[in-house]
């Protein structure tokens, strides 16, 4: 480990492989107690001074080969024990109860009837409703144990050693669905481990800046930054512990870029003082690389190994690989989890991990991650409390890749085809259905965009039409969809401007009307679909997500949108308008 570790947890959540595992984290922090994730099987001699243990929900069997399994003795060590879903069946299985798949799974809200004494539902009493997602359950509580909720299909749906302080639910108070989650929670972390409130991100600054000199010890830091919020944040508090003779901000232009934004981090970063930011012109060699190809893994692969080798360069004749430079990055604490395991970081982060110039300062215990340890809320409210203005702090997500993957490429001509119910237009994009990547066409509604089951009806559409895993509707165009094909394209100077400027218009007027606030990313997308003197047409993509794992296509207020369809459609080159319906899955949010 590179950077010091932070405070001692109070809380320990064991990981079995659940996608809960950091949401639980971060709600018990959010109730004001620091707790870190540690592997299941983890020794508990490493779990000195911890006063509770939470035993995370997991999607094995306890009684399969090589399920995630925790060592017996974390239940003798007089730490108060609480067992989520798989946590409480591993817990069941440890102590003499038994375990057994049930019949019909259990997905979705439940009612849980309470139906004894424990401190965990202090104040809380009745039926009230809950999240279930499990098939197994526990048909035989432990001795010494009492069943203190069931649901319907579910008796035991929550067990309870009361002297021993060991707990178990099956559902996961974690989720906003289940009501009173936060209350249990909270009783188990005040009422029965005895924690005390000492977790605010906003008090981690100092401390934060205690360790960057330590890491430091002396040298100097530079990092790679992108304008996004956790290398401008990691950045930000390395400046404030070490001043401005001694940290380098290098961004690369990669012409990929949003208009405005090379200005823009250029002047984020020379606000705080001193000659820190250096950027590197590197247009010509990205596009020059993208000529021709229209391929989106292809697309993505040479943009990483360009930045690689502009990245090489900039550590070279920097002189950064010298003894008295360390590098810095924006790593935040999913991150750390996931690179200590099956990490599925995507290629582009993949590839800028892997300069030669950077894992060797790796190998060299020469890095510092200042925000290893938080999540990016929590390194939201860092960044306030160090003054980084708001306008940076709540920016969209934007792919590291830039504007390349919403630059649609094409190899052929050909020509909409009329179904049914709207138009196949032969421009794929990729979506996710089952566990697998799709890449499809997409279909062309001509009429509804105003409709209020708009999204519903392409969910059905989609399910239906053989071969697209996308639906758009028409808000705007220049011409008729009959007359619409796709001309051969890929990456150039004028397609990028087009996609650029109309990136611009939808920025400015969703900033202007507030629509910014209520979408958690807009991408914008420019396809190669259109006719005559108009040869791409321009696609919506507003979302609401929570963390871009899931996503929920939204509208757009109908004014908002015929002010973006009026200055959209005098962008030269610019067919038509349309407006994204898909929910992902089927569809991923961008279109590559
Ligand atoms: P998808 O399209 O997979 O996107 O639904 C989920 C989130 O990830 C972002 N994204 C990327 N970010 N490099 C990145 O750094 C990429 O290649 C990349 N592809 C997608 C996307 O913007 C969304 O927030």
């Amino acid at each position: 480990m590179s950077s010091p570790r932070g405070p001692n947890p109070q809380i320990v959540v064991l990981d079995t492989g659940g996608q809960y595992c950091h949401l639980i984290t971060r709600k018990i922090r959010e109730l004001g107690v620091y707790c870190e994730i540690r592997p299941s099987e983890v020794d508990p001699a490493q779990l000195k001074g911890v006063r509770g243990i939470v035993i995370s929900g997991g999607p094995s069997s306890v009684y399969e080969e090589g399920s995630p399994q925790v060592d017996p003795a974390i239940f003798n060590r007089g730490a108060a024990v609480l067992g989520i879903c798989y946590g409480q069946q591993l817990m069941a299985w440890h102590l003499g109860g038994t375990v057994s798949k049930g019949e019909r799974g259990e997905y979705g809200l439940a009612w849980l009837e309470l139906s004894g004494q424990a401190p965990i539902f202090d104040g809380i009493s009745g039926r009230f409703s809950i999240w279930m997602s499990h098939r197994d359950t526990v048909t035989a509580a432990p001795p010494d144990f009492q069943v203190v909720g069931s649901t319907e299909t579910c008796s035991i749906a929550s067990m309870a050693d009361v002297s021993r302080r060991l707990y178990g639910v099956q559902f996961h108070p974690e989720v906003v669905h289940t009501e009173h989650g936060m209350e249990i929670l909270s009783n188990f972390l005040f009422g029965v481990a005895g924690c005390v409130k000492d977790w605010s991100p906003r008090a981690q600054a100092a401390r934060i800046e205690d360790e960057i000199r330590q890491v430091a010890a002396g040298r100097n830091i530079f990092f790679f930054v992108s304008g996004g919020v956790d290398s401008t944040v990691a950045f930000s508090l390395c400046l404030k512990a070490l001043g401005p003779e001694k940290v380098r901000a290098l961004y690369v232009d990669t012409g990929l870029m949003r208009e405005g934004e090379t200005d823009f981090v250029k002047s984020a970063f020379a606000a705080r003082g001193g000659d820190i930011f250096a950027a590197e012109h590197a247009e010509e060699r990205f596009l020059g690389a993208l000529r021709g190809v229209t391929d989106p893994e292809q697309k993505r692969h040479i943009i990483g190994e360009s930045f690689v080798s502009v990245q090489e360069a900039i550590l070279e004749s920097g002189h950064y690989l010298d003894q008295n430079w360390i590098l810095g990055q924006g790593t935040i604490y999913p991150d750390t989890i996931e690179s200590g395991g099956t990490s599925k970081a995507d290629l582009i982060k993949t590839h800028h991990n892997r300069v030669a110039g950077i894992q060797k300062l790796i190998a060299e215990n020469r890095i510092v991650e200042p925000l290893h340890l938080l999540y990016k809320d929590e390194v939201r409210e860092l960044g306030r409390e160090i003054g980084l203005p708001e306008a940076l702090l709540e920016r969209h997500p934007f792919p590291g890749p830039g504007l390349a993957i919403r630059c649609l490429c094409s190899e052929t001509e050909a020509r909409v085809e009329k179904l049914a119910e709207g138009w196949l237009a032969p421009v794929r994009s990729v979506g996710v259905q089952g566990d697998s990547r799709s890449y499809r066409p997409v279909l062309v509604l001509e009429e509804g965009l105003a409709d209020a089951g708009i999204h519903e009806r392409a969910g059905n559409l989609i399910n239906k039409t053989q071969g697209i895993n996308r639906v758009v509707a028409l808000a705007a165009s220049h011409t008729p969809i009959s007359d619409w094909k796709t001309t051969a394209s890929w990456i150039d100077a004028t397609r990028l401007d087009r996609l650029r400027r109309a990136d611009g218009i939808v920025r400015r007027l969703c900033r202007e009307s507030g629509f910014e606030q209520h979408v958690w990313q807009f991408p914008v997308v420019l396809i190669p679909l259109g006719a005559g003197q108009w040869p791409d047409s321009v696609v919506l993509r507003p979302i609401h997500s929570v963390d871009g794992m899931t996503a929920r296509a939204v509208s757009i207020p109908p004014d908002l949108l015929a002010r973006l369809c009026r200055e959209l459609l005098e962008i030269e080159g610019v067919n038509a308008v349309l407006l994204d319906l898909t929910h992902k899955p089927p569809g991923t949010i961008e279109w590559e």
